[in-house]
């Protein structure tokens, strides 16, 4: 064969191969049979190892990666990657759609969609051909696994162009398709969907797991997650990971959720077979009743429905509050119940001394998930169940809820079950418990009881807080029993040279553990406050403090007062907050943690989020379609500032309906004002 014959013979073996890699991946259907399709690939590998000149990366024998890789790289996402607000009710429902007429008056339609139990990844294709592809991260920043990514055969390599009338007969308008062409030929697309795992491959792997006496996974959700941020790609291969489209990001001019859809579909991805319009709240009820009586029948696992508003331009307008667009909702399924015994009860002492009571079960699977532990919340729980060990239970499991025991049945005892004491002393260091006037909760009130000092490391290095990879909760005891950290300032100031003469501490593990580390070194404020672990101080709180303060020397300074004017902070937490910064060790530990050289930055956003950036605005007077802390927070997610009072450094005063006298002061300093209608427009994107 001449050189072109054999180009020519490569490129149609490739199409070949694409093509019934996508009748099987994504559609679900086979024409010839797998050995078949190997044989295909075979010489594909063949020809391309005779002329490497040939090799595209677009090319089938792509899909499995090169060298394992030493990390990830991180990645900034072209707009964030939120997360949906769940509603669990008809009620719930309807309040949700209540609010956004509130804010954009008119009666909508919908999209609904299943909501895959999944992760969730982002894809860029320039030039239509598989560029990168990033996990959400904490929804700014990522991690590239794009090597991972191209290892599953759902995701397409190239994006499809097909014909105008192709396009049209499925409802995509001109402007949008040639926008769509014109980016896939030359340009960037962005694509959003869910990486998951059949709940038959689920059960595979697990019995292999089981064969080689290792730990089973819960669930499907965290193989595909373990999978995709797994180093070596070659690994990633026999998890049989599928993927499904859910989000188009770039603006072609898609009208519609539906439309994007349906362009997702056209180019050659799997969407969502079940997703459809719907156009009220009793259609979307019709629609979760169908899908949840049939949820045992799909091959995936889902946790509900995901609702979208349809028109794309209300769902823009509505905006986002917190991590969530208002414009979606993840309509989730009651929670599943399930029999089973009740083989001990233990105390976990967690971080802040409290000491739940924890029921360890006989092994069994809720939807889709293997579980072995349930709380018991409390003494008074386990004595309101009149639960003893050896009982036969009903539990629950409500999405990622902690399962719980709701109801012993009596009936099935036998004589032998065992009454449960609630010891009298911490169960760790085995001093004093106290339960404090008010509380349901017993706590240990000793400051050195490793068993709080320990929860006290974990939640610092979990993943909204300082994000340390590579340092579990087994490498923390391990180096907290040596005495080589006390707190968690003390990670700080470990050496390669302390880590390495430990058992299991090859030294590529120590160099990763002490890179990861220093990579964590700079952190965003909020994270940061998360980290400190203050009582009553979750992620949200943390968010308003960043937020609302801006710097850690301002809440470290401010008063109970100042801090209990916060919207969402009362007494209780800012007291918690205010005596956490007087105490003298928690003063000596930031004092540990900044010589260590720990920075605080500003959380990366992206530009179009920053579109308020530097800009300080004042509001006065009433607004008509949004709250005064509606129209705040909107300001502050677009990067903005807001102040009280009117000043030369004001930039814009927005004024409402029975303005105050900041509408005159504004005048007078020839301030931009803003009425509603002009701040609206401003404050979307
Ligand atoms: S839309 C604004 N659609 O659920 C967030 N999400 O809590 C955009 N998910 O992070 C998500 N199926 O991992 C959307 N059909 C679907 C989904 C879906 C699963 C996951 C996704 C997201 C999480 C939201």
């Amino acid at each position: 064969m001449s050189l072109k014959e054999i180009k020519i013979r490569i490129q149609k073996l490739r199409e070949e191969i694409n093509h019934h890699r996508y009748l099987y991946h994504v559609l679900d259907r086979q024409e010839i049979s797998d050995a078949a399709l190997d044989s295909l690939k075979h010489e594909l590998g063949q020809w391309e190892k005779e002329y490497p000149e040939f090799i595209t990366s677009d090319s089938p024998t792509q899909r499995v990666g090169g060298q394992p890789l030493d990390k990830f790289v991180k990645v900034n996402h072209q707009s964030p990657m939120l997360s949906l607000n769940d509603v669990f009710s008809q009620q719930e429902l309807i309040d949700w759609e209540k609010r956004n007429i509130k804010i954009i008056p008119g009666s909508y339609n919908y999209f609904g969609e299943l909501k895959i139990d999944g992760f969730a990844v982002s894809l860029i294709y320039k030039n239509g051909i598989f560029h990168s592809g990033s996990t959400r991260g904490d929804g700014l920043v990522g991690e590239d696994v794009a090597q991972n990514l191209k290892t599953i055969e759902s995701i397409p390599l190239k994006l499809t162009i097909l014909s105008k009338k192709e396009y049209q007969d499925n409802g995509i308008e001109s402007g949008v398709y040639k926008n769509l062409v014109s980016k896939i030929e030359e340009g960037e697309i962005e694509i959003r969907g869910e990486v998951y795992l059949t709940k038959d491959d689920f059960e595979l792997i697990n019995q292999e797991q089981k064969e080689k006496g290792l730990d089973l996974f819960a669930n499907p959700r965290n193989i595909a997650a373990g999978s995709i941020r797994q180093l070596d790609s070659r690994l990633v291969t026999a998890r049989h990971l599928n993927f499904l489209a859910y989000a188009l990001v770039t603006d072609l001019g898609q009208t519609t959720h539906r439309e994007e859809h349906q362009i997702l579909r056209l180019i050659g991805f799997k969407t969502d077979n079940f997703a459809k319009v719907v156009n009220n709240k009793e259609e979307i009820n019709l629609f979760w009743r169908d899908i949840m009586s049939h949820r045992d029948k799909l091959p995936y696992q889902i946790d509900g429905l995901v609702i979208n508003i349809n028109d794309n331009q209300i769902f823009r307008n509505l905006g986002v509050v917190g991590k969530a667009p208002r414009g979606a909702i993840a309509y989730k399924f009651p929670a599943e119940e399930v029999t089973t015994i009740v083989e001990d009860i233990i105390i976990q002492v967690g971080r802040t001394g409290v000491l739940t009571p924890v029921a360890c079960l006989r092994p069994v699977m809720i939807n889709g998930a293997l579980i072995s532990r349930a709380t018991l919340h409390n003494e008074d729980e386990i004595k309101r169940l009149e639960l003893k060990v050896g009982d036969t239970v009903i539990v629950v499991r409500a999405g990622d809820v902690i399962p719980s025991v709701i109801k012993v049945l009596k009936n099935l005892r036998s004589g032998h079950e065992k009454e449960f004491v609630m010891p009298q002393k911490c169960p760790n260091c085995f001093q004093r418990i106290v339960k404090p006037e008010g509380e349901v909760n017993y706590r240990c009130l000793n400051k050195d009881c490793s068993a709080i000092q320990k929860e006290q490391i974990y939640h610092f290095v979990s993943k909204k807080a300082f994000n340390i990879v590579g340092l579990g909760p087994k490498i923390i005891d391990h180096f907290y029993d040596l005495g080589l950290i006390k707190d968690a300032s003390d990670i700080f100031y470990l050496k390669k040279e302390d880590l390495e003469p430990l058992e299991r501490f090859a030294e590529k593990s120590a160099d990763n553990i002490i890179a990861s580390i220093e990579n964590s070194k700079k952190i965003s404020l909020s994270r940061f406050i998360y980290a400190l672990g203050i009582f009553h101080v979750g992620e949200e709180t943390a968010i308003d403090l960043a937020n609302y303060f801006n710097s850690l020397k301002k809440i470290q300074r401010a008063s109970f007062d100042e801090i209990n004017a916060l919207p969402d902070i009362g007494p209780v937490i800012a007291q918690s907050i205010h005596f956490w910064f007087q105490d003298e060790v928690n003063q000596k530990f930031l004092s540990r943690l900044f010589l260590a050289g720990i920075e605080i930055e500003n959380p990366i956003l992206h530009p179009t989020n920053y579109k308020l950036q530097t800009k300080l605005f004042v509001l006065t007077g009433e607004l008509e379609s949004l709250s005064r802390d509606q129209a705040k927070e909107k300001i502050r997610a677009l990067g903005g500032e807001i102040s009280e009072s009117v000043s030369k450094k004001t930039n814009y005063v927005v004024v409402g309906k029975n303005p105050g006298s900041k509408y005159t002061q504004a005048q007078k300093l020839n301030i931009k004002i803003l009425n509603e209608e002009e701040f609206l427009k401003m404050s979307t994107d």
